[in-house]
């Protein structure tokens, strides 16, 4: 069934208004169509006028109208019927088929790293390589959980370079960070279920709450992370199990605590004997970061690292680095209750590259991929309010008024792009209206920058949209 309806509309008097910025002509008319769905002025079944009126009606060549057109098609945008001509194919409201008929093109709510040809492959070679090593055959088969010792003995080497003094015996490998979350929590709330975290908290972290009725009580937090006043006075009020936190490159607001403040986190967790649970996935994304709490106070802090954002998250590999060898037994047996064991393959292939640098040089290459994508972010948001790091592959975007996150998030994905809205981070505490884009999810950055420009158009489009009836 063809679900574009045949009218003009007010399509086919249509002449895209070419903005300066865009990084070429047929960009500029891919940029202005885009953002006259948006706003409202096409509407899904537009019929466009033909290209060559276009092109005479802006003074350019026919063939940069066509790249335009033909762009707009693979993203599926507007759609060309033979002999008919094209149309547009998604609406900033289409009211036939309700708000979530649309096509969505760009998922930008989920914070992974981008992808790189220079990763992929070499995860294909070293998978390829270690099947067909007899050598290996011990990688092909169940482990003990918690990994072996040579793979422990690799991931103290790599949370050596983090000033993180651990050992074999205090390593526990787990399926990615997520699972050690679950795994760390389980054991140490088993006397109070209060656990404390930054008024916006990693999704994840909502979802262990969820799962093991946790109490999270909300901390006040800056421009730096949390505050460690606010943590000490959350454990002089209640019993507090542990705090959760994620020091460098705080998910969502992308907060990076600076020293004084970890080493004042660490002085307090002590005093009133509260296990830090410190997730520290960004660490090697970000230069000079300070060292972390487990550096200072190894003795209270359950240090999560994982290769999901240095490296890929398809390998589902964490290291954890524990208080003590006896914690490395406890939290073993709830990891095989859970997942039994991290993947033995993924574990000697991380282990390899942990020695042969390979892990460091993948994740210089994700900072960079990750630093260009942010430049393309400034440009696209220059007169916004958000908050980043230059080599992170999330920021934190402050809706202005009178948008809300929630109202933002619908009206974007209606039109093809997907963010992660402000109530799904906090803790029922005094609302900010924020995004959380990941500018690392995006399949390239052509797709980020044609991503961006849809957002744009629809802050900028704001009081418009917002005021679109609700019934
Ligand atoms: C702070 C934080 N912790 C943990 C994770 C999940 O990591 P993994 O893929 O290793 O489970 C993420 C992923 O976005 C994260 O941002």
């Amino acid at each position: 069934m063809n679900n574009v309806k045949d009218y003009m509309g007010s399509g086919g008097q249509w002449v895209p208004r070419l903005e300066r910025g865009s990084s070429s002509k047929h960009q500029a008319i891919f940029d202005a169509l885009v953002a006259d769905i948006a706003n409202g002025q096409l509407r899904l079944g537009d019929r466009l006028p033909p290209q060559r009126a276009i092109a005479a009606a802006l003074g350019v060549d026919l063939t940069t109208v066509t790249k335009a057109f033909s762009k707009a098609r693979t993203d599926g945008i507007i759609r060309a019927t033979t002999g008919r001509g094209s149309f547009v194919a998604i609406g900033a409201v289409d009211e036939s088929r309700g708000p979530y008929a649309n096509f969505v093109s760009h998922d930008l709510s989920r914070n992974s790293p981008p992808r790189l040809a220079k990763i992929d492959q070499a995860l294909a070679k070293e998978v390829d390589t270690a099947l067909s090593l007899g050598t290996l055959a011990g990688v092909l088969n169940y482990q003990d959980t918690g990994g072996n010792w040579a793979n422990r003995a690799a991931g103290a080497n790599w949370l050596a370079k983090r000033q993180i003094a651990s050992s074999p015996e205090r390593i526990v490998l787990t399926s990615g960070a997520q699972s050690a979350l679950f795994a760390v929590c389980h054991l140490v709330t088993k006397k109070s279920n209060h656990v404390c975290v930054g008024r916006f908290a990693y999704p994840g972290i909502h979802t262990v709450a969820f799962q093991q009725r946790l109490q999270l009580v909300p901390l006040a937090m800056d421009g730096e992370g949390i505050s460690p006043e606010a943590f000490e006075d959350a454990c002089q009020r209640a019993p507090i199990a542990a705090l959760y936190i994620t020091p460098t490159l705080d998910n969502p607001t992308t907060a990076t605590l600076p020293s004084d403040r970890r080493q004042q986190i660490a002085r307090i967790a002590r005093q009133y004997s509260v296990a830090v649970i410190e997730d520290d996935p960004y660490h090697d994304l970000i230069p000079g970061a300070p060292s972390p709490i487990a550096a200072i106070a190894p003795d209270v802090t359950w240090y999560v690292a994982t290769l999901s954002k240095c490296l890929s998250p398809a390998l589902r590999l964490g290291f954890v680095s524990v208080p003590s060898a006896e914690a490395s037994t406890q939290i073993a047996a709830t990891l095989q209750a859970m997942t039994m064991m991290a993947s033995p393959l993924f574990a000697s292939i991380a282990s390899r590259w942990i020695y042969s640098g390979f892990l460091r040089e993948a994740a210089d290459e994700l900072m960079h991929e990750n630093e260009e994508r942010q430049k393309i972010a400034a440009r696209l948001l220059y007169d916004q309010q958000y908050e980043t790091n230059r080599h992170g592959s999330h920021l934190w975007l402050k809706l202005p008024e009178p948008w809300r996150a929630t109202d933002f998030t619908n009206q974007c994905e209606r039109l093809g792009v997907i963010t992660l809205g402000s109530s799904s981070l906090s803790v029922n505490s005094p609302f900010v209206e924020a995004v959380r884009i990941s500018v690392g999810a995006a399949s390239s950055q052509e797709s980020l920058r044609d991503a961006l420009t849809i957002l744009r158009s629809v802050i900028v489009g704001g009081q418009s949209n917002a005021n679109r009836a609700m019934v």
